[in-house]
């Protein structure tokens, strides 16, 4: 992997395009050859990321200035495996459904591992494997999916700028502001930077 260790941060996010087979979801589904992507590269769709000492989440300095300064007021933590969610296999199914939200999906992954798929401009799929202390934001209408990796567990805060919406507009749900606004600012505006 060398390269893509440069910062911190690819320690425990890494993002790759995915292969196109159809095997379990919770396999890494790496192309052959491997093709990683940065997380700056990341961060051109709108999609942030930080590493955070995920053992001292309650005392954290770092997290407190980015919830300040972000307006994540609400947060919770969201435990995903077989032992503690009920209709376990369901819920995976329905996770990795393809979906937008209105607001940011914002997740801090304190203990396990997970994958959060999320479209390139070209509608490839980008895998993106958060682990312990990685903390990312899917900007709001990016076009998503999350599974748990083979490991079945993952345990995620969730923050939120004021009262939650966790409501999954399953694609297509173009016609919807945010979907639209999405595509203005990152996917347009890329396009005619590039043209
Ligand atoms: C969510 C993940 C499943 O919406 O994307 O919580
Ligand atoms: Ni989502």
């Amino acid at each position: 992997m060398g390269e893509a260790v440069k910062d911190g941060r690819e320690e425990v996010i890494q993002a790759w395009y995915m292969d196109d087979s159809q095997d379990d979801q919770r396999l890494p589904h790496h192309k052959d050859p491997k093709e990683f992507i940065s997380l700056d590269k990341l961060a051109e769709l709108g999609v942030l990321s930080w590493r955070l000492d995920a053992d001292n989440y309650e005392t954290d300095e770092e997290l407190k200035k980015i919830r300040e300064s972000r307006g994540y007021s609400y947060m919770d933590f969201c435990e995903v495996c077989p032992e503690k969610l009920p209709n376990y296999e369901e819920k995976v199914k329905s996770f990795f459904e393809e979906h937008l939200h209105t607001d940011e999906e914002i997740r801090y992954c304190v203990a396990g591992s997970g994958y959060f798929d999320v479209r390139d401009r070209n509608e490839a799929w980008i895998r993106v494997w958060v682990k312990k202390g990685g903390m990312i934001v899917l900007p709001a209408g990016i076009y998503h999916r999350f599974t748990v990796d083979s490991d079945n567990y993952i345990k995620a805060m969730r923050l939120f700028v004021g009262e939650p919406v966790w409501t999954p507009y399953n694609r297509p749900h173009d016609h919807l502001p945010a979907r639209k606004e999405y595509v203005d600012n990152f996917v347009k505006k890329a396009i005619n930077a590039s043209a």
